[in-house]
């Protein structure tokens, strides 16, 4: 029998096999080596008695350092304790490198700080927290992707240098760009914009950038998003389809990662909760519900991580806050028509994260662009192109941008963004 994946091992009870992968602990009791290997696919506990192999094998099997690459041949047995439900009686042992000692990551120490370990990111991408959550964000993707697929919007990737701002001038990166300047992007959504008038239902999935100043633990510098753009959709449809959106990805990620889950610690029954409808409330409700939680907050401000907790309160699904201040958004929002002092936005803020998408109405009319183009201090040039939009057949429409680590920090649990990204970019680090 050739090599197996760890994962698919309880499928091959009774056989001899080969797993190839890494050690990553070793318990000896004597006449008995329990190996703890990782393959990428799970972890598995392989058996050696002094009589199964030969006595170089043996002795090999007891000194092998943690994280050596390794191929073990050796029967399955079904073993209901074990993680996986399957264990390796080991017949032979092959050591691929043996690593050099100490293993900065060592499993006997617990005490590692996450700056230390975000230093060692390259490694601990190997631990078990590490790479599940990994593979949840893997899945989430998978899951946005069919969710827009199976609805027959188009994938669109917007442009990853652009010559303007999208949301806003304090958080751009520049790019030397031959003679000229350049910037990060910050958002597709201009651009997304553009595909919708050509192919109806967009979405986009990439990475975007902000330099955000602040250490939070739901800003990085470098993030993923997904922004879906819609000919035709008001406000109330793009409200519909964020929950259904988040709904499924949520449901796809409880069908597909419980094994990633246990690993997390995940406690999946809020996440069983999340299903359409979520809670709709203005602006003006939800600073209502800021202040009556006895946290502060200055009029027509925009809310911070405190009051957007206090707004979802204990809510067990995402509340969807709509119809911010004017001021305190973006360029190309549409105004109320009920309420000049407010646009028809929504931002959907998830039970212990806060905001996980951000999207709304545009501005549809070209003379109003223009004038907040203007109030805006834009650089009106750069923006020709998109104001043609409003020249050239301008219909209603909508569209959102979902962050992906905060929704993966979300539906994981984790506490930080930046567990949620193979390699985290933020004000303070751009190592490893
Ligand atoms: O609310 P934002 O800024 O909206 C936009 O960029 C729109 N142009 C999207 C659109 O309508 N097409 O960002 C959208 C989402 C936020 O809700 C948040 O989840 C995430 O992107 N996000 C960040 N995630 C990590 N680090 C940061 N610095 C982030 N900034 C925004
Ligand atoms: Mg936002």
């Amino acid at each position: 029998m050739g090599v197996v994946a760890i994962r698919d091992l309880k499928q091959h009870a009774g056989e001899t096999v080969t797993v190839r992968g890494w050690m990553f602990n070793r318990r000896s009791a004597g006449k008995l080596h329990f190996l703890q290997v990782r393959d990428g696919s799970g972890f598995l506990q392989c058996v050696a008695g002094r009589k199964d192999v030969d006595e170089a094998t043996f002795e090999l099997l007891g000194r092998v350092t943690q994280e050596s690459s390794v191929q073990v041949e050796g029967e399955v047995r079904l073993e209901p304790r074990a993680p996986g439900g399957a264990e390796l009686g080991v017949r032979r042992f092959e050591v691929i490198q043996m690593a050099a000692q100490p293993y900065p990551i060592s499993i006997q120490d617990h005490g590692h700080g996450v700056d230390f370990l975000m230093e060692q990111r390259h490694l601990w991408l190997r631990g078990p927290k590490a790479s599940a959550t990994l593979r949840v964000r893997a899945r989430v993707i998978q899951a946005i992707r069919d969710f827009f697929n199976q609805r027959d919007f188009t994938l669109v990737d917007p442009p990853i240098l652009t010559p303007a701002a999208c949301e806003g001038t304090t958080t751009l990166f520049n790019v030397e760009y031959f003679e000229d300047k350049a910037y990060l992007t910050q958002s597709g959504q201009l651009y997304m914009e553009a595909a919708a008038m050509a192919l109806g239902k967009v979405y986009s999935l990439g990475p975007t950038f902000r330099a955000e100043k602040s250490k939070t633990r739901r800003h990085l510098t470098e993030f993923w998003m997904c922004e879906p753009e819609i000919a035709f959709a008001t406000l109330d449809d793009i409200m519909s389809l964020a929950e259904e959106f988040v709904s499924f990805v949520v449901r796809r990620a409880l069908e597909t990662c419980g094994e990633e889950f246990k690993h997390l610690e995940r406690d999946t029954k809020p996440l069983e909760k999340i299903v359409p409808p979520f809670h709709r409330i203005r602006y003006d409700e939800a600073v209502t519900k800021v202040r009556a939680a006895g946290v502060e907050m200055r009029d027509e401000d925009d809310f911070g991580t405190p009051q957007e907790m206090a707004i979802v309160g204990d809510s067990e699904k995402p509340v969807m806050v709509h119809r911010y201040p004017t001021a305190v958004k973006a360029f190309y929002m549409k105004r109320d028509p009920e309420n000049e002092k407010r646009v028809l936005c929504v931002d959907v803020l998830a039970p212990g994260i806060g905001e996980i998408i951000g999207g709304g109405q545009r501005a549809d009319d070209l003379a109003y662009l223009e004038e907040q183009i203007a109030l805006h201090k834009l650089p009106r040039a750069a923006f020709d192109w998109y104001l043609d939009l409003r020249k050239y057949g301008s219909v209603p429409h909508s569209g959102f941008g979902l962050g992906i680590e905060r929704t993966v920090a979300w539906i994981c649990g984790n506490e930080h963004v930046r567990e949620c990204i193979p390699f985290p970019r933020t004000i303070y680090r751009i190592y490893p």
